[in-house]
């Protein structure tokens, strides 16, 4: 019997989980005797470069990976098939699109279907794909958490708890020094990173991209914090946030292909602003940075990435493509890549948790 193939492959950044998905999809297509797992290295990149970078994943290969962090298939959020970057004779450079080349490729090589495990910008491509006749299944991972169509991606509660642990860490130094601190956490242009971890870690302020905000309240909550010198504030920002009337604070990176600003540096701005303001208090800035996306992932995470794993794979034998899986507390089922990518998933400022935060006392700065 000739065996069919299911190429897997993570895309965008890493995130912790992406091995615990690639082991559920081994796992589950090793129950069926007609199915092999291919991994594609770094996102498409293993079938655009020549030679071709693929390899076979079997159970050995796969034993153990629930736990580790990273992806063992390596990712990239660059480029991509849509937008392959290429150096013109001048040294600047542009991008083609090598989909139908691809597509054709995958043909040859005997890839009956692929999964893609990444964010927006890769179920993106997925869509593409899709549309273009491609078998594709998406598996939905962010630490941003901002896909909709699904109640959590998995890597996103890991990144909660590196949070929460760091919070719990500046807590007893802010207060044996009568510090403020302003910790800098991901999320790009959604703050469920910070609204999380602010609650859980019991934070004084919490400043995401969806809610503005202004200086002035900010002042008034730190100097709440303290009786004359003695006192300390925990601040929670988001890399995205951004003062009312002003933008967000990044860099362009210059690195090829690389489609982003690269946020950063709004915890310093916001020192810098609260100094001229007229806040006298020490204050610290602590940039979280990728450490929030290294490491081991929790165990809500592992079972999350395992289950979207195993139900990935049977979305392939059942043939539903187009489709990504996602979770609908208590279940997991399938939504077009279409519905996925149509809409972020950002914080409502009326939403329940943000009510939640607000209850404690956390000034959210609107
Ligand atoms: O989207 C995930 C994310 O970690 C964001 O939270 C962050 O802004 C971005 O990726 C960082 O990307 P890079 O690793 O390319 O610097």
């Amino acid at each position: 019997m000739a065996l069919k193939r299911v190429m897997v492959l993570t895309g965008g950044g890493d995130c912790p989980g992406l091995n615990a998905v690639i082991r559920g999809i081994v796992k589950r297509a090793s129950q069926e005797n007609d199915w092999e797992v291919v991994g594609c290295i770094e996102s498409f990149n293993g079938v655009l470069r020549e030679p071709t970078e693929i390899e076979i994943l079997d159970e050995k290969r796969v034993e153990g990976l629930q736990i580790q962090g990273g992806t063992i298939l390596g990712t990239t959020n660059k480029g991509g098939p849509f937008a392959w970057p290429v150096k013109n004779s001048d040294g600047t450079w542009t991008t083609a699109d090598r989909s139908d080349e691809m597509l054709r490729k995958l043909q040859y090589m005997g890839i009956d279907a692929v999964i893609n495990i990444g964010g927006d910008g890769s179920q993106r491509i997925s869509l593409g794909l899709y549309n273009k006749g491609l078998n594709i299944v998406g598996v939905p991972k962010t630490i941003d958490n901002d896909l909709s169509m699904t109640d959590y991606t998995f890597g996103f509660q890991t990144a909660v708890q590196i949070c929460t642990d760091a919070i719990d860490k500046l807590v007893t130094t802010a207060a044996s020094h009568n510090r403020v601190f302003i910790m800098e956490v991901m999320g790009r242009d959604a703050g469920w990173i910070a609204l999380h971890s602010a609650i859980a870690g019991g934070a004084d302020v919490c400043l995401i991209p969806e809610i503005p905000y202004d200086i002035q309240k900010i002042k008034a909550k730190i100097e709440k914090r303290y009786n004359k010198r003695r006192g300390n504030c925990i601040i929670v920002i988001a890399e995205g946030a951004k003062p009312v009337g002003g933008g967000v604070t990044g860099t362009e990176t210059g690195e090829v292909g690389y489609q982003h600003i690269k946020l950063g540096g709004i915890a310093e701005k916001l020192a810098a602003d609260l100094k001229a303001a007229g806040v006298e208090h020490d204050i610290r800035c602590t940039i979280l940075g990728h450490l929030q996306r290294g490491g081991t992932p929790i165990a809500f995470d592992r079972i999350l990435a395992t289950e979207f794993g195993v139900r990935a794979m049977e979305f392939v034998l059942e043939g539903r493509f187009g489709q990504m899986v996602a979770y609908h507390h208590p279940d997991i089922i399938g939504v077009s890549l279409e519905e996925a990518v149509r809409n972020p998933h950002l914080v409502d400022p009326n939403e329940r948790l943000v009510h939640t935060a607000k209850g404690v006392g956390i000034e959210m700065g609107d």
